[in-house]
């Protein structure tokens, strides 16, 4: 399983579905920014939990019980040392779209009100859009957007000023652009949206997958991401919180296992971080996603950027030899992830995507679940391929040949 070059990370082996032949052809699968594929370790780690060890979690006495708790925990204690966060403060929601919902409702509902504004940006995922719409709505508050440039960049500049005029109370950020790719300053961006007396939240739902980096390093009071992207199981995110903010906000959702007592009329909280984890936890995929930091790290996340960073710089090179072929996002590649989202002249994305199914290769066509960064950018949706360990200069190749054909097909 470990590369021995960072380039030449060779793991194709360690994903069952990448076996899988469709349509008669080696399956090629570019969509990781939407979903990444699990490792066998993590669906080994899930099976093993419900074959030897599925009990509930935290109150059992008996020993099945107890294991089944030391599993869910050491799978808590693993996350949260992969990410450089404190363990009490490492919550699990069901996705990343729970954790920023969390935010928005237990800090967001008593802190905001008239006058105020949250700040995002045009290149939001709608998951770090909605819930502050709704907050705003609810508060009378003021949603503002940071514009893009049309490289699919961040103003800095715009940001200071905004921060000047000194109502923005929430500034939350994606750390990696699901559809530009773009890698945004985070760590800046939450210094300056810090010293403006601003809240800072972090999207990191693309960051985690593939860069190498400690959440405590960014410091933004939230950070929440999503497990399925990070070669873990769908129905568990992260949700990392500064321990004043959340020892002072609210719970989110009410119910068994975020109580220290319940009296008739009503109620102390539990701990950190259960107060946040009403009813019974994603149990099976806490530790599925346990396995899948165990086995990032051990590729080593230097390696995990550096594979993705050659095949993103090898795919915008042999892309732009297609005729037609618009990329959208920034051009230097030290500062995009693994996503390349694409137009191609006369053929719609939805049409590039089935024809790119025929010969087995995955891509996403639409908007991306970032309707207003569509807007933005004059587009109504876009062809896009992503990619994590497991693709392979050969991945690239079969989906250039796929848009060739493609533009053939169209007779272009
Ligand atoms: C940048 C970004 N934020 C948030 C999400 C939402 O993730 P989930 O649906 O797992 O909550 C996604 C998923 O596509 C994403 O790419």
């Amino acid at each position: 399983m470990t590369p021995a070059t960072a380039s030449a990370i060779d793991v194709r082996l360690d994903f069952p579905v990448l076996e899988r032949v469709v349509h008669g052809k080696r399956l090629v699968y570019l969509d990781s920014a939407a979903t990444s594929q699990k490792p066998r370790s993590v669906i080994d780690a899930m099976d093993s939990y419900y074959r030897r060890s599925n009990a509930n979690v935290h109150r059992g006495v008996y020993q099945l019980a107890e294991e089944a708790t030391e599993l869910f925990e050491g799978a808590r204690k693993r996350v949260a040392a992969f990410c450089g966060w404190e363990e009490a403060t490492t919550i699990f929601t069901r996705n990343a779209t729970e954790a920023l919902n969390l935010v928005a409702y237990a800090w967001g509902r008593p802190n905001l009100g008239q006058g105020d504004e949250v700040l995002i940006t045009e290149m939001e995922h709608h998951s770090n859009i909605v819930p502050w719409q709704l907050l705003c709505a609810e508060r009378g508050a003021r949603l503002r957007y940071l514009r893009v440039t049309d490289e699919g960049l961040l103003d800095l500049d715009e940001l200071d000023a905004v921060l000047a005029e000194g109502r923005v109370k929430l500034l939350s950020v994606a750390h990696v652009s699901n559809v530009l790719g773009t890698i945004n300053p985070v760590a800046d961006i939450v210094a300056r949206g810090r010293a403006a007396g601003a809240v800072t939240v972090v999207d990191g739902s693309q960051a985690v997958p593939q860069l190498p980096f400690q959440v405590s390093d960014v410091d933004a009071d939230f950070y929440a991401w999503t497990g399925h992207k990070a070669l873990g199981p769908t129905g568990i995110g992260v949700l990392h919180g500064r321990r004043e903010l959340l020892e002072s906000m609210p719970p989110f959702l009410g119910g068994g296992d975020m109580i220290k007592r319940v009296d008739f009329a009503e109620s102390t909280w539990n701990d950190l971080p259960w107060k946040f984890e009403a009813g019974t936890s994603a149990i099976a995929e806490g530790v599925g996603l346990g396995a899948a930091v165990d086995y990032l790290a051990a590729l080593g996340m230097d390696s995990v950027r550096a594979h993705e960073r050659d095949l993103t710089a090898y795919a915008l090179e042999q892309l732009a030899a297609i005729p037609g072929l618009r990329v959208l996002g920034p051009r230097d590649v030290d500062g995009r992830g693994g996503v390349v989202s694409f137009e191609v002249e006369g053929i719609h994305p939805h049409d590039l995507a089935e024809l790119c199914d025929r010969e087995a290769v995955c891509i996403r066509a639409g908007h991306h679940c970032a309707q207003p960064l569509m807007r933005r950018l004059g587009v109504s949706a876009t062809a896009r391929a992503s990619f994590h360990v497991y693709n392979t200069h050969e991945d690239v190749d079969a989906l250039v040949a796929a848009l060739l054909k493609a533009r053939k097909i169209f007779g272009l």
